[in-house]
């Protein structure tokens, strides 16, 4: 990516700079010749970030703060054009204390996080023009109020608190802390003047853990949302500074059964054994729409090959996979 630093900059925030999708998008806005305020938890453990500032002039600067922390992200949001609200807090599962204190330990401190970076944006002289939010897909569900799949989704089809409450669904968790503090966040924007929109994001997560995710979104959804790390940070920043944008986005360059998953990364790394049912014959997946973010002018660069792909390379680049070889009948194996 070139460096456009020829622009007349503008300042933008980012909170959760340190973790996967904040810290790409930090790399995204230096490329597009933006001045960034990242906000890390640790400043020790964003190495990352540091020496990407070093490439960059004084454009990046790190600032501290906790979601939990009244009044900790004021510093960083202070004459920034607009805020990324990328931070969240990643809890997946029940905590060990019991579901009791679900609501108090998770869910309360998650919307009081939120609330408290937005009233920093509010005491940021109104510096602050807009705030991205970055959601989930788990906040969105394929099927309707009486339980049959829905043939398109979009970002009407929020998952009802209620659903997730009686359910437990894997993941139930992280799904309520992200509709709750969306929910908070887009009322309080709108009660206090705040211009805010949200990008719900597919599955992006890459660890061990993967397949696990894949099959709780598939079992929501029936198919999975897919979109390039580098299109889910073009979403974001397009969002941003799009005048017209209002409300939520959902961002998918394409959705595809999970069986289709399996057989596109079967191409690319043929070893692939993943113990995937076929989908129920006769069965028509549901249409993730990206319709709305499209229409606004949006265009993906990357469709589901591209994903695929990219994603087995930076793996076996990483040392995640074991390397392939080809062997005399110009196969691909695993490399002795
Ligand atoms: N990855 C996905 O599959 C996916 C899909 C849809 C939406 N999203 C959303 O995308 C956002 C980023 O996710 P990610 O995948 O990049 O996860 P990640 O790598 O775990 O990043 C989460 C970020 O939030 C920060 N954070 C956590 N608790 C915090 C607190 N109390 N105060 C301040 N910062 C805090 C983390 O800081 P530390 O480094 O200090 O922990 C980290 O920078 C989240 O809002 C998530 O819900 C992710």
């Amino acid at each position: 990516m070139e460096d456009d630093s020829s622009m007349m900059s503008v300042t933008y925030c980012v909170t959760g700079a340190s973790g996967f999708i904040g810290s790409w998008l930090v790399k995204s806005l230096l490329h597009g010749g933006h001045k960034v305020h990242a906000t890390v938890r640790d400043p020790a453990k964003s190495l990352h970030l540091q020496s990407l500032g070093k490439s960059h002039g004084d454009r990046l600067r790190i600032f501290q703060a906790d979601l939990l922390e009244e009044g900790s992200f004021d510093e960083a949001v202070e004459g920034c054009d607009g805020v990324f609200h990328v931070a969240a807090l990643m809890h997946f599962n029940v905590p060990e204390d019991g579901e009791d204190s679900v609501e108090s330990n998770i869910l309360e401190p998650a919307v009081r996080g939120t609330l408290n970076l937005l009233r920093g944006c509010l005491r940021s002289k109104k510096s602050v023009r807009r705030v991205v939010f970055t959601s989930s897909i788990s906040t969105v569900t394929a099927k309707d109020s009486e339980g049959k799949w829905r043939a398109l989704v979009d970002e009407n089809c929020q998952t009802p608190i209620q659903h997730v409450w009686e359910n437990k669904a894997s993941g139930w968790v992280y799904v309520l802390s992200k509709i709750l503090s969306e929910e908070a966040a887009f009322k309080f924007a709108r009660a206090n003047g705040i211009n805010m929109v949200s990008v719900i994001a597919p599955t992006v997560a890459g660890d061990i853990e993967y397949f696990k995710i894949l099959s709780a979104v598939k079992s929501r959804m029936g198919s999975i949302a897919l979109a390039h790390t580098e299109d889910i940070c073009r979403s974001h920043i397009f969002l941003m500074e799009q005048p017209n944008a209002h409300g939520r986005y959902l961002c998918c360059a394409q959705s595809c059964t999970l069986s289709e998953l399996v057989e596109i990364l079967a191409k690319v790394y043929p070893l692939t054994r993943l113990g995937v049912e076929k989908e129920e014959n006769g069965s028509v997946p549901c249409e993730i729409s990206s319709n709305k973010l499209k229409d606004l002018g949006f265009k993906y660069k990357f469709g589901a090959d591209d994903i695929v792909n990219e994603t087995v390379s930076s793996c076996l680049d990483c040392g995640f996979l074991p390397p392939l070889q080809r062997n005399d009948d110009w196969k691909l194996c695993l490399r002795e």
